[in-house]
């Protein structure tokens, strides 16, 4: 009898792919091929022997290549600990804690913090890994309009809830490549009582003194309740801190679920992350050069007639609106060498389909130059 229904399951997830496909929505793996247009690795460093010098040196003086646990049992080391107070040494907060992934740390974060009688108000790009926190939590929602403060204002005044309050962010938006206004957010939170959590994802490493990221760049790193810097983005790594005030560490090291329940990486990679965040530090030339890019881009890309949005950073959205044009662009692009991925819902709300350009150093003016001529020519070519 239980055959049937294994069948009738998997028939079930066969007519829900068939139904993405139908939507041009189904996703599939694929090897990136051409000039990498989709990468997070702002800074040019995953290729940087410096990284793998710190790694290979860890494992000679013979750090394990496993953790063998999760922090609170086997997993802790040394290595963990003193990267921690390193990495809140450079964002300047108290603590700091490091998650597997920058997702864990956003679920782990707002799943442990938020409670079912608080209210978050909740900007509507902002990424899955937060969504996903905040429906954990069963707190209450508000999800405002992208970078709306007017009605983030008036939204939080009419709040009448018993509970506290929460304003929930991403620094620089990982779909918009547009910059939360730090300074305003942190002036609404104070004036009406609310905390401020900001995903700090696309910032860290790019923005801010030091690249410590716009939280930083306005000062504010006291005065908000946690900022998530995630390192495999600008740092060329993985994983993610939250940082904050050390009862906060201390809370989450107790209530985290996916910091508990969850094998710590092997402490040689915390080599890699220390060195990372090292050469980040001095990498301003790097972060300039990164700018000027992306800002030629944006440039010549409105100059040529495209719409990228609000973007104002190493992110560029070409919106473009329907899931076939996206898909028809970036089927294009990538037979003309460019490694491109059409962005579709659920990532970004329907209607919306795009491309995301993501500026890295590794880019050029005269790649980027050969990158808005095919964009021309895919429009040209689109019906
Ligand atoms: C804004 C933002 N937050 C969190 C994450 C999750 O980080 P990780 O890839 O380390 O899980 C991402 C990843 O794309 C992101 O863009």
């Amino acid at each position: 009898m239980k055959k049937p229904d294994t069948i009738s399951t998997i028939d079930g997830l066969r007519a829900e792919l068939t139904a993405l496909e139908e939507k041009s929505q189904l996703r599939r793996l694929a090897q990136m091929e051409g000039v990498n247009l989709s990468s997070n690795d702002y800074l040019g460093l995953s290729t940087d022997p410096r990284l793998a010098r710190a790694v290979a040196d860890a494992l000679e003086a013979g750090s394990p290549v496993a953790s063998t646990g999760s922090r609170l049992l086997s997993g802790n080391a040394a290595e963990w600990e003193e990267l921690e107070t390193a990495f809140a040494c450079f964002i300047g907060t108290e603590a700091a804690l490091f998650f597997s992934s920058g997702y864990a740390a956003n679920l782990g974060l707002l799943g442990a913090i938020l409670r079912p009688d608080d209210v978050v108000f909740s900007d509507e790009s902002n990424h899955a890994s937060l969504i996903d926190g905040i429906r954990l939590s069963r707190a209450r929602k508000v999800i405002f309009p992208h970078l709306d403060l007017n009605f983030l204002e008036d939204a939080l005044r009419r709040s009448d809830s018993a509970g506290r309050k929460f304003i929930v962010v991403e620094s620089l938006f990982s779909m918009e490549g547009d910059r939360a206004p730090v300074a305003e957010l942190l002036s609404l939170a104070d004036r009406f009582g609310a905390e401020l959590i900001v995903d700090e994802a696309h910032a860290t490493g790019v923005f801010g003194p030091q690249g410590r990221g716009l939280v930083a760049a306005a000062g504010g790193n006291a005065r908000v309740l946690a900022t998530v810097h995630t390192c495999g983005k600008a740092l060329a790594s993985a994983g993610a801190f939250v940082c904050g005030s050390e009862v906060l560490k201390q809370y989450l090291v107790n209530r985290a679920r996916t910091f508990i329940f969850s094998t710590a990486l092997p402490p040689y990679f915390a080599a890699q992350i220390g060195k990372a965040v090292e050469i980040v530090a001095e990498a301003d030339g790097e972060r300039g050069k990164l700018l000027a890019l992306a800002g030629f881009l944006r440039t010549h890309l409105r100059d040529a007639g495209f719409n990228i949005g609000t973007s104002d950073s190493q992110i560029v959205p070409v919106l473009l609106g329907g899931n076939d044009t996206a898909v028809r662009y970036a089927d294009t692009l990538q037979r003309a060498g460019f490694a491109v991925r059409p962005i579709r819902p659920p990532t970004v709300p329907e209607g919306q389909s795009r491309l995301r350009l993501s500026v890295t150093t590794k880019l050029s003016e005269e790649v980027l130059d050969r990158l808005i001529k095919a964009l021309v020519a895919a429009r040209d070519a689109d019906p």
